[in-house]
């Protein structure tokens, strides 16, 4: 299989966690007799000094032409309050939007080797293994009208979803839920909204379906204490915008590091961005000690879910799971008298397990 893959190393770590995912697919593709051809394009902080624009226009083109891009991370401190106006993150939104990427796809484990790292009881997080599907590109954060009224004494945000923005998003989570445990949670708040309400009625018409899958329906304040208290007991969840916003970042604290978790924002031809769920870590970067494992197992979801490559996806992450289990660390993972290593040599070990 022949791939063009667009590279957006970004900024910061992105830009090292990103050499690692290249040299990790190529293992990939030479294991598995593939072609994936890479072409690096700017976004971020790095677009706003080379061209002015955190989002150059060569690079949605390029994007635009894709079988399905590579992202790191963008910003840093150098770039907030940047004389040109620009932010580095402004990049992101518009490069989501313009795909037309409305399903973002989050999966959250509780590794076995890494259950102290969690703050949650290690009793908790054992055996949890989810995925957050999140509605990307409708409701509240994007309805019209938003702005103050009434002399500024009042306010208004709009929470609009058409039907079909629904239907496209629940469709995809039960095709989900078929290829894991047939186990999907919906979560919403029908019983005060009416966008809810709807949300339920397609959710019930889909199921008719997809007949080999259970579902429940789970209220979103009763979800946001059941992620924490019984994770295990979470399969594929489908929620909308914002509560999907705030549900994934809470259920990332069962994993333990922000540089562990993978995400894929995709849409319907399977055309997809893949990055980590971290930041560009001014703190780390440029020092060599980034974990590589949130953009390595987002390089596994494209396999995935762009290219259909289920082994090769579930190879690259067989071995993290073997690199952890024998050992080795980054310094966001470490324990006592575990072998902490940096990004570069975690990679060759995980290529070494491949
Ligand atoms: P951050 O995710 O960059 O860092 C938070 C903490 O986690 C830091 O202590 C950092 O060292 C650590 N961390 C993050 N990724 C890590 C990795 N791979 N390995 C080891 N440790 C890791 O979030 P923060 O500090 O709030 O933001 C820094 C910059 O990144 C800001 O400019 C922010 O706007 C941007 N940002 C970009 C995102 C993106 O590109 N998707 C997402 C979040 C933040
Ligand atoms: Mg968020």
């Amino acid at each position: 299989m022949k791939k063009q893959i667009i590279v957006l190393p970004g900024d910061g770590v992105g830009r090292e966690v990103m050499e690692s995912a290249k040299l990790v697919l190529q293992a990939v593709a030479s294991e598995f007799g593939h072609r994936f051809v890479f072409h690096e394009h700017l976004i971020g902080g790095a677009a706003i000094d080379a061209c002015g624009t955190p989002l150059p226009q060569e690079t949605v083109d390029a994007c635009m032409q894709a079988d399905a891009v590579l992202l790191g991370a963008v910003g840093g401190p150098q770039w907030d309050n940047h004389p040109s106006g620009q932010r580095p993150e402004a990049g992101l939104l518009s490069i989501r939007k313009t795909l037309g990427l409305f399903a973002n796809l989050r999966p959250v484990k509780g590794f076995a080797s890494l259950l102290d790292a969690s703050p949650l009881k290690k009793e908790v997080v054992e055996g949890s293994d989810m995925l957050i599907i999140r509605e990307l590109t409708g409701g509240i954060y994007f309805g019209q009208p938003s702005e103050r009224t009434n002399d500024g004494n009042a306010v208004v945000d709009t929470l609009y979803y058409e039907r079909t923005e629904m239907e496209r998003i629940i469709d995809k989570a039960f095709q989900s839920a078929l290829t894991r445990k047939k186990r999907l949670t919906s979560v919403d708040k029908a019983n005060v909204l009416e966008s809810s309400r709807m949300w339920r009625e397609i959710v019930k018409e889909k199921q008719k379906q997809y007949p080999d899958v259970k579902v429940d329906h789970v209220l979103v304040d009763a979800a946001a204490m059941k992620l924490i208290t019984q994770p295990d007991q979470f399969d594929v969840i489908v929620t909308e915008n914002m509560f999907g916003d705030i549900l994934s970042d809470e259920a990332s604290v069962l994993t333990g590091s922000l540089g562990m978790l993978p995400s894929a924002s995709i849409r319907t031809d399977g055309v997809g961005m893949y990055e980590p769920v971290h930041g560009s870590a001014p703190d780390i970067a440029g020092k060599g000690i980034a974990n590589p494992f949130g953009m390595i197992l987002s390089a596994a979801m494209m396999l995935r879910h762009s290219f259909g490559l289920e082994q090769e996806a579930k190879d690259i992450e067989d071995a993290v799971d073997t690199v952890l289990e024998q050992g080795y660390r980054t310094p966001d993972l470490a324990g006592a008298g575990e072998r902490v290593v940096g990004t570069k040599e975690i990679t060759d070990r995980l290529i070494d397990n491949m």
